[in-house]
């Protein structure tokens, strides 16, 4: 494993290995993963484009807890704001001896453009960009369903809310595919499903109480306004009433389902408070995942054998 552009093309030998990797990371203690010395010497450089809470620091902390030194570049105060080429800036920060670039950017394919552009013994995570591919978010989801309900082929899960504009969606698809989850169901208003979704093996649901029947895992997602182009959206409103995971429709689907949300979630509007901080909710377990998750991911990157 060069670089983690994708989930497409990683099979599920990959997926796999790396969700095992990050058990072992994290088999001591959630709470307390031990640093190792797997990154000694080697320097990982965030560049985030675009704003990030969980991505960025949980790859920070995963890097740390490798015993990697890691740069966090403030892309705001840097001289790309004083033109100079991302080209540029990636080889100036290559002449400090950067070993792996973990990157978010708002537009579709940018990790990809970094990846070609490297020098060979860099590695490039993409750390989610544009509507494509969030790769380690749909890791650690992956990773958190097998530690609650181990195996995949039995299970529902449900994709709720804004499909089409989910970079998430998109990795987790792919993911869950790859790994033989039993069935899996998106469920969402017409304009936020894309209208190619179901060759993806995925049953399309628009009415939330049909679509949670007899589902194990709930994962609700953002309305990401910051991607929509106009076109006949729902209110606020309209979708929490439609959509908004509350109790009552938390309800229709099975007694022990899951609720997972990647994050940032918006309370009253996806999510309601009380299922967010719920019983059923694992929200905070897959931030905490997503350290293991990142470590694996980086040190299989940086391993000769792989
Ligand atoms: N899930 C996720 O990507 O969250 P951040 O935007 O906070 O990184």
């Amino acid at each position: 494993l060069k670089h983690l552009l994708t989930i497409e093309g990683l099979g599920p030998t990959w997926i796999t290995r790396i969700l095992d990797t990050a058990e072992n990371f994290m088999s001591v203690s959630d709470r307390e993963i031990k640093k190792v010395p797997l990154l000694r010497g080697r320097t990982v450089v965030n560049l985030f484009f675009e704003s990030s809470t969980r991505t960025r620091t949980t790859f920070e902390l995963a890097a740390k807890r490798l015993s990697a030194d890691v740069l966090n570049i403030n892309l705001s105060t840097s001289a790309t704001t004083k033109g100079e080429s991302l080209l540029d800036t990636l080889r100036n920060i290559e002449a400090m001896q950067a070993d792996m670039f973990v990157v978010r950017h708002e537009q579709s394919g940018a990790a990809h453009f970094i990846a070609r552009h490297v020098a060979p013994h860099v590695s490039v995570l993409n750390a989610g960009d544009g509507w494509h591919a969030h790769p380690t978010q749909a890791l650690l989801d992956a990773f958190t369903i097998r530690r609650i309900k181990g195996d995949f082929a039995p299970l529902r899960i449900a994709i709720v809310g804004d499909v089409k504009h989910s970079r998430v969606a998109r990795s987790q698809i792919h993911a869950f595919n790859s790994l033989n989850v039993g069935e899996l169901r998106v469920i969402g208003p017409r304009t936020l499903i894309p209208n190619d979704i179901e060759p993806l093996g995925v049953r399309v649901f628009h009415d939330m109480r049909q679509g949670l029947k007899d589902v194990d895992v709930i994962i609700m997602l953002r309305l990401q306004r910051e991607r929509m182009e106009g076109g006949l959206l729902p209110t606020e409103q309209e979708f929490y009433r439609l959509y908004g995971l509350t109790e009552e429709k938390l309800g229709w689907a099975k007694p022990d389902a899951i609720v997972m949300h990647p994050g940032p979630a918006n309370r009253g509007v996806e999510i309601e408070s009380r299922v967010a901080d719920g019983p059923q909710s694992v929200i905070l377990e897959q931030v905490s995942n997503g350290i293991g998750v990142r470590m694996a991911v980086m040190a299989l990157c940086m391993s000769a054998e792989s």
